[in-house]
Formats: structure tokens, C-alpha cells, sequence
């Protein structure tokens, strides 16, 4: 079969396309916007981390729709001086809070070749969907699924959590529920995971259409681990009161401290109890790509289903969240359905099934596998491995540095890269108070990003390493500004 000549095509006499009158000059202006890009990266470290926005920088998205276009040059100008510099900040390497990831360069100019292609992901048979698949191929070896398991990229983990859980619903009551709803037999469905586990797991219930009070909370142990005797007790608890357990949730990586649960002992009971495994890896999960962190996650290749962000440890530009599921007829069995105008054929551009469409709820998908593909070819698996292993050990090394300090109190133990600790201060009812003001000063000077959690009832400054360009240094300069700033609050009297 070959391709035929195509003839020369000439543009329209009335031109309403949006593409360039003089490509030569928007070739130099597409180079200066690239030489923004590069200049932002380069000098991260050198800018403050986040600046508040006054009355005037938010002003300046208050204008009616532009019925007449400025240019791409003034468009880049208004970027420059009204977005940029009120970025959250989380490129730069004292960003610490909540868990954002820093991006890297690869993947920033692979966003460009796809957005160039402007490839739709959805279906149909072309090479961006080849290299989505290589990634649940990449991702099926990391985590010792097999390799026929299947993969799809989402925005982040929330959406990859409530795949796995629709994926789990369908297993445990069959594809009628799909056309009848989840009736009577999705009434006793209940579903376990760690009082640690996030939020999203019991949105996800909710959104299934199971509820959220179909999920059992499960005590974590003095590690911040579910304890596994308590979810063995709740499931057969639950089974004599004549309910239908369906589906354990992990945590490899818990949103709080960075706990992970006995991801085997999970495996055990999940066989045992013939029950769906899903492991949330949202960040911890790409400690696999690091030989030294790896072992924490032994039993993650027995689940069923694993989320994760690649935008988070795998240092991929936002956003690119995953989900990787052991077998993918049940995969497909949660989310597959015909329409005319989705018809597949054997040959031709609509061949290649499964489509991407099968997989998840999106129809229009993005190309956002390319900055993943891109980064691995680039940097390869061992130096994103290396770099996630590098925020453990400046996380170590800050918590070293406060279990040393007596104004400092760790208020939990690190088993990745997350610190959480609080200035001591005169203890008093308003030490929480005290806290968070650390954090916000912090924040507006623009030094530092830690963001705040409550441990225990009591308010925690959270350091969560996550950044490739975050080293010790960064982290124990974060110990010496929350002393300074700490001592400086208490001497105020404020917080007395
Ligand atoms: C353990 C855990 N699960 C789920 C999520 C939600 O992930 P996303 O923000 O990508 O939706 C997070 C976010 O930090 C998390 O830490």
C-alpha cells in the first residue's frame, strides 16, 4: 500500500485560518518565547519561591473578552508580567509544601512537540497512542505486573483512584451495573483503606455511586501503617453482618507523613478475602524506580490496580496521573462502550483496539505521554530513581537536624521524604497559631513553601521533599529559618 502524492493546495483568497501571516517573524518570536522558557528554569533558584498577588496583579484578569487579537508578542508580554511571576512556585527548589513535583526540562519541550502535533488521544491508530502504551509497558515491568496489564494516562491520582475503584465495582457486581445502576448489591459493598488514606478514596466511593460511608477507615499503626489486624477483624465483621467487602485501598505514600501500609499483608488478605487490591502510590509509588526504596513497596506487585503521579516524584510538568490495572478485560469490562459514530475497523485509521476511550471516561485525550516517554528516554528510569532517592536523604537529614534542635519537635516519624515538625515555642494554647504564622511568613517572603497538616490535633509544619533540585542544604536551611522566625514570634509576646 502506498501513500499517494498529495496535489499543492492554495490558500483561500479570504483568509479566516488562525496561522501566521509571516511565519519568519513569529519563528523569532516562538524562539524568544523558548529563551523565556529556558530563562525561567535557569534562574529558578535565584527568584523568591511564591509572591502574593496585590489588588493590581489580580486586576489585570478582570478585562472583557478581547474581541480583537493583540498578537502573540503582546499576549507573551502580558504572560511575562501578569502569570509568571505569580507562578505557586513549585519549580523552585525550597518549594516544600503540600506534594508538587518540579517539572524538568524534557518534559517542558516535549509539551511543545505535542502540542505541535496536537494529537488527540482518545482512539484510533496512530503512533501517540503507541507510546502511551509503552509507558504501561514501562510502568507493567517497574512494578512486576504482567505485560499484558493495561495503563492509561488521567489528569492526576484522584481520577486514577476513581478508575480503579469503578474498575473494582464492575469486577464485584458485573457489567449489568453499568446499564442498571448499583441497585440493592452495590448497597452492601464496603471498601477499606487507612484512616491515613486520602480524601480522594472516599470521593471516589461517593462518585461510584456506593457512597462514602461504604468505605471502613482503618486505624494506622505508630508508623503511620494500616494496621492489618484491624482490617482482617473489619472485613470479617462486615461479612457477619451480611455485607459484601469488595476492595482493599493501600497507600504506598501517605498524603500526611509519606506511611506506607504492609502492601503484602495487604496482598495476603485481598487473596484470602477474594478481594480487589488497589495500591494509591500517588507520589510513593515511583520510589520503585530507586533500588534503595523499592523494597519498602514489596506486595505492590500483587495488586490489582496501582495510582500514581508521574507530575509529582516523576518530576513530569503537570499534569500526568496513572493508572496501571493488572488485567485489562476488566479494565476495559468497567468503561468499553459501542457508539456508531465510534465504530472500529481492521484496517484503516479506525483500527488499533482497544482505543484509550476504553479505558476511562475521556473521550478527548491530550498527549500527555509524551513528556513521560520523553523524560525517560532523556534523563533514563535510574536518574529519576536517583533523584527521588535524594529528597529521602535531605528529608533524613532534616530530621536529623530537628530531632538535634530542642526548639524543634518532630511530630512523626519519615519514611520517604516528608517532615513534620513545629517550633516549640513557650508551649500555650496558641503554639498551633504560632505555627502557622512560621508557615505563612515563610511563604510571603518568599523563601520557603511548606505547606501545614494537623497530626495528633496538633498543627505540623509539613516539609514534603519533593522536588529533584531540592538538596539538604534546602531542607536544613528550612530548619534555621522556622528557628529564627519561631524565636522572633515567641520574643513578640503575641503568641504567648
Ligand atoms: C496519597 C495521595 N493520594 C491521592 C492524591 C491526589 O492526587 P492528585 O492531586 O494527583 O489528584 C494525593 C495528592 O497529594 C496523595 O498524596
Amino acid at each position: 500500500m502506498t501513500l499517494q502524492a498529495r496535489p499543492q493546495l492554495a490558500p483561500p483568497p479570504d483568509r479566516t485560518d488562525l496561522d501566521p501571516e509571516d511565519w519568519a517573524a513569529e519563528r523569532v518570536q516562538a524562539h524568544r518565547m523558548l529563551d523565556d522558557v529556558l530563562d525561567h528554569l535557569q534562574g529558578l533558584r535565584d527568584g523568591p519561591v511564591w509572591r502574593p498577588m496585590d489588588d493590581e496583579a489580580r486586576a489585570a484578569f478582570h478585562g472583557r473578552l478581547p474581541w480583537a487579537g493583540q498578537g502573540i508578542a503582546a499576549a507573551h508580554a502580558d504572560f511575562m508580567t501578569e502569570v509568571l511571576p505569580y507562578a505557586a512556585g513549585n519549580g523552585h527548589p525550597r518549594f516544600m509544601g503540600w506534594v508538587h513535583g518540579g517539572g524538568n526540562l524534557a518534559g517542558v519541550l516535549a509539551e511543545l512537540l505535542a502540542a505541535g502535533l496536537n494529537a488527540n488521544l482518545g482512539g484510533r491508530d496512530h503512533a501517540p497512542i503507541e507510546v502511551e502504551r509503552q509507558v504501561a509497558r514501562w510502568m507493567a515491568e517497574l512494578f512486576g505486573f504482567p505485560a499484558s496489564a493495561s495503563g492509561l494516562f488521567v489528569t492526576g491520582t484522584s481520577m486514577a483512584n476513581l478508575i480503579a475503584v469503578l474498575a473494582a465495582r464492575t469486577a464485584a457486581l458485573g457489567a449489568d451495573c453499568r446499564v442498571e445502576g448499583v441497585g440493592e448489591a452495590g448497597a452492601g459493598l464496603t471498601a477499606y483503606a487507612s484512616e491515613a488514606a486520602h480524601g480522594c478514596i472516599a470521593k471516589a466511593l461517593d462518585i461510584a455511586g456506593l457512597g462514602s460511608g461504604a468505605l471502613r477507615k482503618i486505624p494506622a499503626l505508630a508508623d503511620g501503617g494500616l494496621d492489618t489486624e484491624a482490617l482482617a477483624e473489619a472485613v470479617a465483621a462486615d461479612r457477619a453482618a451480611g455485607l459484601d467487602p469488595f476492595l482493599i485501598v493501600g497507600t504506598a505514600g501517605s498524603v500526611d507523613i509519606g506511611a506506607i501500609d504492609d502492601l503484602s499483608a495487604l496482598a495476603d488478605i485481598a487473596a484470602r478475602e477474594r478481594l480487589w487490591l488497589h495500591v494509591d502510590g500517588a507520589f510513593g509509588a515511583l520510589a520503585a524506580l530507586a533500588p534503595e526504596l523499592k523494597p519498602l513497596l514489596t506486595g505492590i506487585e500483587r495488586a490489582d490496580s496501582i495510582a500514581f503521579d508521574f507530575h509529582k516524584w516523576g518530576q513530569a510538568p503537570y499534569d500526568a496521573g496513572f493508572v496501571l490495572m493488572r488485567d485489562s478485560e476488566r479494565h476495559k469490562a468497567a468503561f468499553a462502550s459501542a457508539a456508531p459514530y465510534l465504530q472500529r475497523r481492521p484496517r484503516g485509521l479506525a483500527a488499533g483496539e482497544p482505543w484509550p476511550c476504553d479505558l476511562g471516561p475521556d473521550l478527548s485525550r491530550g498527549f500527555r505521554a509524551l513528556k513521560v516517554w520523553f523524560a525517560f528516554k532523556a534523563y533514563g528510569a535510574s536518574a529519576i530513581g536517583e533523584a527521588i532517592a535524594a529528597t529521602c536523604r535531605a528529608a533524613r537529614d532534616l530530621a536529623d537536624r530537628i530531632d538535634e534542635e530542642a526548639e524543634l519537635e518532630r511530630l512523626a516519624p519519615v519514611t520517604l521524604n516528608i517532615v513534620c515538625f513545629r517550633f516549640r515555642g513557650p508551649e500555650s494554647s496558641k503554639t498551633d497559631a504560632l505555627n502557622a504564622e512560621i508557615v505563612v511568613r515563610l511563604q510571603e517572603a518568599g523563601l520557603f513553601a511548606p505547606s501545614t497538616t494537623t497530626l495528633g490535633g496538633r498543627l505540623a509544619i509539613r516539609a514534603a521533599l519533593v522536588n529533584h533540585r531540592t538538596t539538604s542544604e534546602d531542607a536544613l536551611a528550612l530548619a534555621d529559618e522556622v528557628l529564627r522566625l519561631g524565636r522572633d514570634l515567641a520574643a513578640s509576646g503575641e503568641f504567648a
